[in-house]
C-alpha cells in the first residue's frame, strides 16, 4: 500500500523541482522562507510527502504552473557530475544546459568519469519511466577494460555475474577488438545499480578504463557532439516511454 502510494506520491521539495520552478537546494530554502503553501496551508516541511495531481500547491500564492515538456539528450564528457551543485566545485551537466529554458534533470545518472548519452528532461513520468529499475530500459555501453578479458570472462558478463548487492541480469555482450593489453568490448545492461558495468568488470578482476554510454533504448549517440545537446523526437519519447527489455528472470 505505501508502495502504491509513493509512486504516485512525492516530496515537496521535488514537487516543486519538478514543476520547472529550480532545484530541490533552491525548493528547500524557498519551503524555509515561508513561499509555499499546500492546500492553503504553509508548508514547513520538504520532505513531507503530496500528490501533485490532487494537492494544490502554490508558490508565492500562484499555483504551480505546468511546465512545457522537454526531452534532451546531452553527451556528457568524462569530468563533469550528473547532480545539481558539487561541494567540492568540480564542474556539473548544468553549466552544459544554461540554454535550456525550463528547470530539468537527468533521468538516470552517469558517472563523473564516463561520458556518453544521458536523458534530461521536466518530464515525470518518463524520467520515472526510464529510471525505474522494473522498466529495464536497456543501455549500451563501450567499455575499454585494463586487460586483456578471455572468452570465459565475458560469457560471466553475459551469464548474470555475481555482485556485492546480488547477482546481475544477464547481459549483452560483444567484443569489438583486442589491442596488445586491452579488450574493448560493448555491453547492454538493463539495469542501472550504482557503477554497476565497472563493478561488473571488476568482479572480473579487471578495471574499467574508459566508458562511454552508446545508446539508450533504441537511441544511439549518432553524430551529437561532446558536450551538446539535441531534442529527442516525438516518436524517441513515445519509444523511450514504452521501452522495455524482456523480463528474463
Ligand atoms: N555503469 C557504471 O559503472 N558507470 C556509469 O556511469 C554507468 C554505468
Amino acid at each position: 500500500m505505501v508502495q502504491a502510494s509513493n509512486r504516485v506520491k512525492k516530496t515537496l521539495d521535488r514537487i516543486l523541482s519538478r514543476a520547472g520552478l529550480g532545484s530541490r537546494t533552491e525548493a528547500r530554502k524557498w519551503i524555509g522562507e515561508g513561499r509555499v503553501a499546500v492546500n492553503g496551508r504553509r508548508a514547513g516541511n520538504p520532505d513531507a510527502w503530496f500528490d501533485p495531481q490532487r494537492d494544490r500547491v502554490t508558490f508565492d500564492g500562484k499555483p504551480l504552473r505546468a511546465a512545457k515538456k522537454i526531452h534532451l539528450l546531452l553527451y556528457k564528457p568524462k569530468g563533469y557530475l550528473t547532480t545539481y551543485k558539487d561541494p567540492q566545485g568540480r564542474p556539473t551537466i548544468y553549466e552544459l544546459l544554461k540554454e535550456v529554458p525550463e528547470w530539468v534533470f537527468p533521468a538516470g545518472r552517469l558517472d563523473q568519469d564516463t561520458s556518453g548519452l544521458l536523458l534530461v528532461t521536466n518530464d515525470t513520468a518518463f524520467g520515472d519511466h526510464v529510471t525505474d529499475p522494473e522498466s529495464h530500459v536497456p543501455k549500451t555501453y563501450l567499455v575499454k577494460a585494463s586487460a586483456l578479458l578471455s572468452e570465459e570472462q565475458l560469457q560471466r558478463l553475459r551469464d548474470g555475474i555475481e555482485l556485492s548487492d546480488g547477482p546481475a541480469r544477464p547481459a549483452e555482450v560483444r567484443r569489438v577488438r583486442d589491442s596488445a593489453r586491452f579488450t574493448f568490448f560493448e555491453i547492454t545492461i538493463t539495469e542501472g545499480r550504482n557503477r554497476q558495468v565497472r563493478r561488473m568488470v571488476e568482479a572480473l578482476g579487471a578495471k574499467v578504463l574508459k566508458l562511454v554510454r552508446t545508446r539508450i533504448g533504441g537511441i544511439e549517440i549518432g553524430d551529437l557532439e561532446i558536450g551538446k545537446t539535441r531534442l529527442l523526437t516525438p516518436q524517441e519519447v513515445r519509444a523511450l516511454k514504452s521501452a522495455r527489455a524482456p523480463v528474463s528472470r
